[in-house]
């Protein structure tokens, strides 16, 4: 995610970037940076860490600094340090570039730069691949060189770029990562997010992808990608600071789940070839000899992320034909696994800090078992400790309960599962490019989940549901994880005690529980089990219990027999749980706003948990 502050006018820039960068420090930090334009020059301060630290190290800063650019970094290329910290300067240091997102082709730019142009890189990250890229094409126009490098780059980026060449004027790009223009008086400002603009700006322009800023002290002005000067309107926020860090949201975990279609999009960026028809996590480096070799995968997690492993046993087991074993990690640590040869590790933690999974992956690899983490956080103990490791791009979370994140681990649960099948050779033909299709069509049917209308069907389900003390999730074959998380996303927020139930085995033990009206949310999106479940709804009805069912479109029978229906877009079975566990994630946000409990931050929890 990352943060970013430009000014220019006639105050102490300084101050202002500081205090912008803090106000974004919620978007996550691992270090930060500013680059201040002094006695004509770009001078550049980092530090690791918080904004606090950057801020110690500017105290004996001079002053009357009227322009400069800071950020807050959280790392995606390369790994947290001073070096990979921002701002990035060009090679003659007069041009600094602070840049939020992931340029796709700075491999091939590196190699270019280096070997063609002759630049010699200081840092891991692709953002100084376009601080070098930018003086390339410099010729004493900052917006012109800014405008034709963009045209050689693919990925997504916030770009703010200055030159001591140009002293007071920043330019400013952008192509899905925000960045939003604040107008004052002989001042003017950019920032990633508004709550760094509001104490000195309410007058706005949000600028759209492919579009492009230079800002000076008295002047605005934006352009399209081919350099043509734009009539664009400003708006005036209304909204206060904290409502304005959750963009407007009654909750961040609102906001998170919000934010899914974004996340999962950014999980599979440069990750799938989509005119091959293939996945292509070029992270990944198993030999093929390993990957026929391989005998047994465990799975290893805790919580939200343990759920994602269920899911991801399921879908490893039927692609890749590898015995996959699922195990919480404190209980895994304890119970003297049979690790050994041909074996292989998958931990997954959004934090990367959990304490038991921690030890499960250290267990696995004093046995002398490769581990492979999934992760949102770059620079994790997880991340490092790990043989490989891929990240969910999810950006930070911040409510305790896990939404986005669970979702970006699903989906590199499937690239991994593509890849292993791909590898082994297992899957059946055409089935790598149909799961392709299907995952690359999930972020646009999410959009349609989290629609006006079917948020306030679920906010009315809610009423009913926020009036009981227990509630039952059911559901079978890959239902039943889902089934798992919601009860788990329902008791965590709401307080009702839920439990998840394999819809088999209601009649052994959970049945007896059933009364009238009593709250049932079946999962029913898995053809081959369709009709088994809904013998098991019927059982419930002939108890009096209230079924909600999420289900895919075409599933008309579940309509007839549940009390109250949710529809998912038509989706290949195997990514369903992707859509259907949105429903829940929304359910247990609305019986807890019904109930008045603590959303972002549940009574008891944390949202890393770092001691056994
Ligand atoms: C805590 C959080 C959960 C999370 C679990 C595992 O219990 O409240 O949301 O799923 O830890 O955390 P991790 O960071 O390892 O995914």
């Amino acid at each position: 995610m990352c943060g970013i502050v430009g000014y220019t006018g006639t105050r102490e820039a300084r101050d202002i970037l500081i205090d912008g960068l803090k106000k974004l420090e919620y978007r996550g930090y691992d270090s930060a940076g500013v680059a201040l334009q002094q006695d004509g020059e770009l001078v550049i301060t980092k530090a690791a860490g918080s904004v606090a630290d950057l801020e110690k190290k500017l105290v004996n800063n001079s002053k009357n600094i009227n322009m400069g650019i800071g950020h807050t970094r959280w790392a995606t290329h390369g790994r947290p340090s001073d070096q990979n910290a921002p701002p990035h300067s060009s090679a003659s240091g007069e041009i600094s570039i602070v840049h939020n997102g992931i340029i796709e082709n700075h491999r091939f730019l590196r190699k270019w730069l280096t070997e063609e142009a002759g630049y010699t890189f200081r840092s891991e990250t692709d953002t100084e691949v376009l601080v070098h890229l930018i003086e390339e094409h410099y010729t004493g126009d900052l917006l012109d060189a800014v405008l034709e490098a963009i045209s050689g780059v693919e990925g997504s980026y916030a770009l703010v770029a200055a030159s001591s060449r140009e002293p007071g004027r920043l330019v400013c790009a952008r192509q899905d990562s925000p960045l939003i223009v604040g107008f004052g008086e002989g001042e003017n400002f950019i920032a990633s997010d508004i709550p760094a603009l509001l104490a000195h700006t309410r007058k706005t322009c949000i600028l759209e992808d492919g579009e492009f800023a230079s800002l000076t002290a008295e002047s605005v002005e934006i352009y399209d990608a081919e350099g043509r000067l734009l009539e664009k309107e400003t708006f005036e926020v209304t909204w206060d600071i904290e409502a304005a860090e959750k963009n407007g949201y009654k909750h961040f975990m609102l906001k998170e789940i919000m934010e899914q279609p974004v996340a999962i999009r950014e999980t599979m960026r440069q990750r799938i070839d989509a005119a091959k028809g293939k996945v292509d996590p070029t992270e990944l480096d198993f030999s093929s000899e390993e990957l026929a070799r391989l005998e047994k995968i465990y799975i290893v997690a805790c919580g939200t992320a343990y759920h994602a492993g269920l899911i991801g046993k399921v879908v490893v087991e039927q692609l890749a034909g590898i015995p996959v074993e699922v195990d919480v990690a404190s209980e895994f640590r304890y119970r003297n696994p049979m690790l050994g040869e041909n074996q292989l590790a998958i931990v997954i933690s959004q934090s990367g800090e959990t304490a038991d999974t921690l030890a499960a992956l250290r267990l696995a690899r004093s046995k002398g078992v490769k581990v492979l983490a999934i992760t949102n956080v770059v620079g994790s103990t997880v991340s490092r400790e790990a043989d490989q490791v891929l990240f969910t791009w999810a950006g930070p979370e911040i409510a305790v309960a896990s939404t986005k994140a669970y979702l970006t681990q699903l989906i590199v649960l499937y690239l991994v599962a593509l890849y292993l099948g791909e590898g082994r050779g297992t899957l059946e033909p055409g089935q790598s490019a149909e799961l392709v299709e299907g995952l690359l069509a999930l972020p646009e049917q999410l959009k349609a989940i989290l629609s006006e209308e079917n948020t306030a069907k679920l906010c009315a389900y809610c009423d009913h549901l926020s009036g009981w003390g227990s509630a039952f999730f059911i559901g079978r074959n890959l239902d039943y994880p889902v089934a798992m998380e919601g009860a788990l996303k329902l008791k965590e927020i709401s307080y009702i005690h839920a439990e998840a139930c394999a819809a088999g085995e209601l009649k052994h033990g959970p049945l007896a529980l059933i009364e009238e009206g009593l709250p049932v949310i079946a999962l029913v999106t898995q053809e081959a089990v369709l009709d088994k479940t809904l013998s098991n709804i019927q059982e419930i009805n002939a108890r009096g219990g209230a079924v909600f069912a999420i289900t895919q479109e075409g599933f008309d029978d579940v309509g007839r027999q549940a009390s109250s229906v949710f529809t998912i877009p038509p989706v290949n079975d195997i990514l369903a749980p992707v859509l259907s566990v949105v429903p829940t994630q929304l359910i247990a946000y609305y019986a807890a706003l019904a109930r008045g409990s603590s959303v972002d931050k549940p009574r008891n929890l944390a949202k890393s948990v770092t001691v056994e």
